[in-house]
């Protein structure tokens, strides 16, 4: 969507603040020897204290209410009462929320507790992959230059990005034009991000695959040759400066 007027800025900064608050919490209360399934519970109740309701859930039905997705799993893993979160685990949580008409997403990547299998690097250049983009947008950047500084940036510290998976338009619902803020040089992408439009920046930073391919449950990702990914995700607002970032408080850069 674009910003038109203060009710709509208003708005998308409280399912923003929903979204955002989910995500950080859930961080925080991720432990060791806890199932995903009960992380997604505790992500659900606080969606629910601020009368949100769940993005993937009414778009797509999915089944859970965030996506939880660990180790070799890229991203659309479904909260599970079968597995268990362990000490080391590569976990991305992705929240993304509707309230009162209003749609914002955001998500992030983490090591559970120690770094036993040395995840971390993945996750920090992920981090300041997304930090770096964002901070290179504003009205009249081409969608497909900002592309082209995520896998450069990604290359230069070795690892690779996932072609078919990308950021997106967002407000009135979940995915909206432009639809494919990709992670490299697209050159069939002659957009330009637009001033006071609403995206959605997410990186897909990944060791060794640059495809994501759907398991047999129907929604868990995994990549076409194996190895890890990192994503990282902000809602924000293109303005002729620095963008505003909607979703700031789920502390993703911290
Ligand atoms: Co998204
Ligand atoms: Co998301």
């Amino acid at each position: 969507m674009s910003i038109t007027k203060e009710a709509e800025l208003t708005g998308m900064k409280k399912a923003s603040e929903a979204v955002a608050c989910t995500l950080r919490e859930m961080r925080n209360y991720a432990q060791p020897g806890m199932t995903t399934k009960q992380l997604d519970n505790y992500g659900a109740k606080i969606l629910m204290d601020f009368g949100a309701r769940s993005a993937p859930r009414l778009t797509y039905g999915f089944p859970g209410c965030t996506c939880i997705s660990v180790n070799n799993e890229f991203c659309h893993g479904i909260p599970s009462d079968k597995k268990l979160l362990k000490e080391g685990d590569l976990v991305n949580i992705d929240v993304s929320a509707e309230l009162d008409g209003f749609w914002s997403d955001n998500g992030g990547s983490f090591v559970l507790g120690e770094d036993i299998h040395r995840h971390q690097k993945l996750v920090d250049a992920s981090k300041q992959i997304l930090h770096k983009a964002i901070h290179n947008i504003k009205g009249g950047v081409r969608i497909s230059d900002i592309g082209h500084l995520m896998e450069t940036e990604a290359r230069k510290r070795g690892y690779r990005v996932i072609k078919n998976l990308t950021g997106h338009g967002i407000g009135r619902s979940l995915h909206e034009e432009p639809g494919d803020i990709a992670n490299y040089r697209d050159r069939f992408n002659p957009e330009r991000f637009k001033k006071n439009a609403v995206v959605a920046i997410e990186t897909f930073i990944s060791t060794a695959s640059t495809y994501a391919e759907t398991l047999n449950d129907g929604w868990t990702m995994i990549g076409n040759k194996g190895g890890f990914m990192a994503q990282h995700e902000h809602t924000i607002v293109v303005t002729d400066g620095e963008p505003v970032i909607l979703t700031a408080m789920n502390g993703i850069w911290n």
